[in-house]
Formats: structure tokens, sequence, C-alpha cells
């Protein structure tokens, strides 16, 4: 066994919504490298795609940018033949890209928009897996994919949340069916829950007059640790699910949200810290 458990070295990273966007992907994909990945940085923005994908070879490490709408099928099959092309291997998923199109009450809500989030979250990360598992039991190698999913899937968060919330629900199963359906290909699958992060979209969020100055301040009663997330947190616990380090834990759903969810909601408060 390699003395260093989360050695990612040797191994290529497929990280969806990848784009240097200040968001999840974007972190997540510089930190695979950082522990020794190769990585595919893939999105719907090319621009950003390309941009991480200077970012990771500035890391020393083989990096191709794709463009690819993960609600498209048909450019997850081209995305997937490039990286046939490219590495003729995959060994790491991380199925990341999600959106919120609209933020509107469930009376409110348009067929297309809760068509086109499920399409995005959850959808997307089913094609994907699909083609990774094919390629990962072809290669007798096992593997391991991360699926992004959210607090939101655990518990209702309101604020016309829903079509987000359950995408994410169905992530969480999704997750467990394909860990049981291929373990014994070695393929583990798990995905964290995380809480809000501070990204470019969440900072929008923060600022948006509806909510704000409360939002920020009511986040914070559910968040024991007392401050909101930052993506590159989020690579530790990555890291770890993606590396040997990890290597008999599958089917998981870890929350990475600073304590959020340990909390009863019934009581959204914490001592003062004075
Ligand atoms: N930000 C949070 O507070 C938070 C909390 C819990 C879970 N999450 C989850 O983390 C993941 C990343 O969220 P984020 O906040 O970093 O998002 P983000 O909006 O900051 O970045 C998402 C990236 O995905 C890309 N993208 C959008 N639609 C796409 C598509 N159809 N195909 C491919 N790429 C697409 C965007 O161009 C962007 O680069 C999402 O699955 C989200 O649901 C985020």
């Amino acid at each position: 066994m390699n003395a260093n458990l989360f050695d990612l070295t040797g191994r290529v990273a497929l990280v969806t919504g990848a784009g240097a966007n200040g968001g999840l992907g974007h972190a997540l994909a510089l930190g695979l490298a950082q522990y020794g990945a190769d990585v595919v940085a893939s999105d719907i923005d090319m621009d950003g795609a390309e941009a991480t994908r200077n970012e990771v070879q500035a890391l020393g490490r083989k990096s191709i940018a794709v463009r690819c709408d993960v609600a498209n099928p048909d450019e997850i099959d081209a995305m997937f033949l490039e990286i046939d092309r490219a590495f003729g291997k995959l060994n790491i998923l991380i199925n990341n890209a999600g959106i919120l199109p609209s933020r509107v009450r469930p009376l409110e809500l348009k067929l297309e928009d809760w068509n086109k989030t499920l399409a995005v979250s959850l959808t997307g990360a089913f094609l994907c897996s699909q083609h990774a598992v094919g390629r990962m039991i072809a290669q007798g190698t096992g593997g391991s994919i991360v699926n992004i999913s959210s607090i939101a899937s655990l518990a209702a968060l309101g604020r016309g949340n829903m079509p987000h919330s359950v995408a994410k629900s169905g992530l969480n199963q999704f997750t467990k069916e394909l860990a049981v359906e291929y373990a014994s290909h070695k393929i583990r699958v798990n995905a964290i829950a995380p809480a809000q992060i501070m990204t470019q979209g969440f900072k929008k969020l923060l600022e948006d007059g509806r909510f704000s100055p409360a939002l920020y301040e009511r986040l914070l009663m559910g968040i024991p640790l007392n401050r909101l997330l930052e993506p590159e947190e989020f690579v530790g616990p990555v890291v770890f699910l993606c590396s040997d380090a990890a290597s008999i834990v599958t089917g998981v759903l870890m929350p990475v949200d600073g304590g959020n969810m340990a909390l009863n909601a019934g009581g959204s408060h914490t001592w003062p810290t004075a």
C-alpha cells in the first residue's frame, strides 16, 4: 500500500462544472491536481474550462478542457470520446455540475425549469456515471465517483429551492444504488452534502434584495462552526473519498456543512461564543 494514502498520482479525474468561475468544481479540479491527479476540466463555459486547464497544467499535471453541457447526452458522449483520445483511461469522476435556474415557489415553477434542473443536476450525473463506470470496469482498475449533493437533499430549504432539493435527493439514492451495483468491480461511489458555500453565485444570492441582509445572519444560526464555507475547504473531503484512504468507503453521504445537519433545526441557536 502507498505510504501516502491520499496520493492521486497517475489517476485521471473528470470534474464537471469545473470552469474557473470561483465555484466548487474549480476548487476541486485544482485540489485533485495538487494531490497528483491529471484533470479533465469540463464545463458548459469553454473559457472557464480552459482557464482551469491552464491552472492545472501550471501545477505540473496533464489536463484538457472540454466544453460539455451535461444536460445534453450527445455532448456527454463526445466528451468521453475526447477523454479516451487524450488519456485512454478514467479513474475519478466528480459529478459537480448543478443549477438553480429559477428561485420561485412550487406553484409558480415552470415545467421547463423543473425539467432543466433535473436534467443537469441528476440526469447529467447518471449519464456521466454510465460512461465512467463502463470504462472503469473495462480497465479493471476500479475507480471512485463523488456526487456533489447538498444539505438541501436532507431537509427542506424553502426559498424556491424545491427542484434543486428533489434533484439532490435523487442523487443521494443514485449514489447508494450505484455503490451497491458496482462494488464488486472496486468502483466506489460516494456523495458529499455541502451547506452554503461562498461561491460567486452564492455571493450574488446574499446580495439579492429579497433576502439580504437577514439571510446571511439566518444561515449562520444553522451552522455551529459559525461561518459559511469556502470552496477550497471541500478539497480535503473529496480527495479523501477519491483516494486509497477511503478504500472501504462506499455508498456514503458525507455532510460537509460546518455542523449544519448535526444541529436540530427546532433549536436553531447555539450559545453565544462569548
Ligand atoms: N454553492 C453552494 O452553496 C452549494 C451548496 C450545496 C451544494 N452545492 C452544489 O455544488 C455544485 C457546484 O455548485 P457551485 O455553487 O460551485 O456552482 P457555480 O454556479 O458557482 O458553478 C457551477 C459551474 O457549473 C457550470 N455549469 C452550469 N450548467 C452546466 C451544465 N449544464 N453543464 C456543465 N456545466 C455547467 C457553470 O458554468 C459553472 O462553472 C452544484 O452541484 C451545487 O448544487 C453548492
